[in-house]
């Protein structure tokens, strides 16, 4: 990604001056979009810090990040106890996505093997490794999903208009994104493509984070509210929606952020198509009913009751918008049935949800 013209990804490895510890360097996406700011992270627990506190956020980026925080905790002590624990806390940081287990398990499978001696270096290896395939996946995900919008933009000659929610672009993943990859290949392209973002309460990873990482990159964009979503697709201004996901069974139901469901409710009332792009680390395979078998997070209820953002003066500061004593619900991502979902976009193609099993593994 580039940000003030220079080449970032969300996440990297530092050496540390005069030693031979390792930092990991991310950009801290609770300063978002009014400060553009890298935090260094030491240690496994500054790592599980960062993911529950959401500076990382978005499957594939704590998959990624997950994997720094084993080579973290390696760092501090190599032996077999140390792992397994580092393994537990950094899988119970965040319950939903997928790529989170996947990731730290992949790490144990790699390290458990080796003497204490050679577990540092591969973990910082094996972590690197998990970054660079998840660019990858990204890319290949990006020009299966522009096969889907260039035969839409030749045949209506006119701009076309992509529904995404939350932010599954850049800041999500290493780097491309999933559900944005499709949309900056198309742009990049040349086709002519206009985002509608929803905010995505709570959060608002919509409207702070994907309306940033869009205008970092020149797509042309507007924010809606996410009540909103319905009532411009009853207009007739979506062509299709694409969103990414947390965790997918491999019958095709899409965990994603709170307020998916909704949307892909209102796309299949006006025959909209709507898409999940996945990249297959947030394929959980051995499940097969979303509604029952995903543990859904439930977050702190600050996050509803409070809202940040910049004041006329130009502070960042946080305002609390409940009545004192108000009880708040904050479940953090809902799962849309594959009934709903058009297409699958993987790294391997597009798949009908009930064809996603057909996918090499
Ligand atoms: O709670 P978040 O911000 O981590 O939730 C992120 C999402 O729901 C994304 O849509 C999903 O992780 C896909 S990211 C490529």
């Amino acid at each position: 990604m580039i940000v003030n013209d220079q080449q970032y990804r969300t996440i990297w490895p530092n050496e540390a001056l005069g030693t031979n510890a390792k930092t990991v360097s991310v950009i801290d996406q609770t300063k978002l979009p009014h400060i553009f700011e890298v935090a260094q992270i030491d240690s496994l627990q500054q790592m599980i810090s960062a993911i529950k506190t959401m500076q990382v956020r978005g499957a594939p980026l704590i998959g990624a990040a997950a994997a720094y925080g084993v080579a973290l905790a390696m760092q501090q002590d190599a032996g077999d106890s140390h792992l397994q624990d580092a393994a537990t806390k950094l899988i119970q940081s965040r319950p939903t996505a997928v790529n989170l287990r996947w990731a730290v398990q992949r790490m144990l499978k790699v390290l458990l093997p080796l003497t204490e001696s050679s577990r540092i270096q591969a973990a910082w290896n094996e972590a690197a490794i998990i970054c660079d395939e998840d660019v990858l996946l990204n890319q290949a995900i990006g020009e299966h999903g522009l096969s889907l919008i260039k035969p839409l933009y030749t045949k209506q000659s006119r701009t076309i208009n992509i529904l995404t929610h939350c932010n599954a672009g850049w800041l999500a993943t290493v780097d491309y994104g999933t559900a944005l990859a499709p949309v900056y290949a198309a742009h990049n392209a040349g086709i002519a493509v206009r985002v509608w973002v929803g905010e995505t309460r709570p959060r608002n990873q919509g409207a702070s984070l994907t309306a940033w990482e869009l205008a970092q990159h020149g797509v042309p964009h507007t924010v809606i509210s996410d009540n909103a979503g319905g009532h411009i697709m009853q207009q007739g201004e979506v062509d299709m929606v694409i969103v990414g996901a947390d965790r997918v069974t491999g019958t095709g139901d899409v965990c994603n952020k709170i307020g998916t469901y909704l949307k892909a409710l209102a796309a299949f009332d006006h025959a909209i198509p709507f898409y999940a792009a996945v990249p297959s680390p947030t394929i959980d395979w051995g499940i097969t009913d979303g509604l029952k078998e995903i543990e859904i997070e439930e977050r702190d209820a600050r996050e509803v009751a409070w809202m940040s953002g910049r004041l006329a003066n130009g502070e960042i500061a946080e305002v609390n918008i409940l009545p004192a004593g108000t009880k708040v619900a904050n479940p953090a991502f809902d799962v849309t049935p594959a009934r709903l979902i058009t297409g699958i976009i993987t790294e391997h193609g597009v798949y009908a949800p009930h064809q996603l099993n057909t996918m090499q593994r």
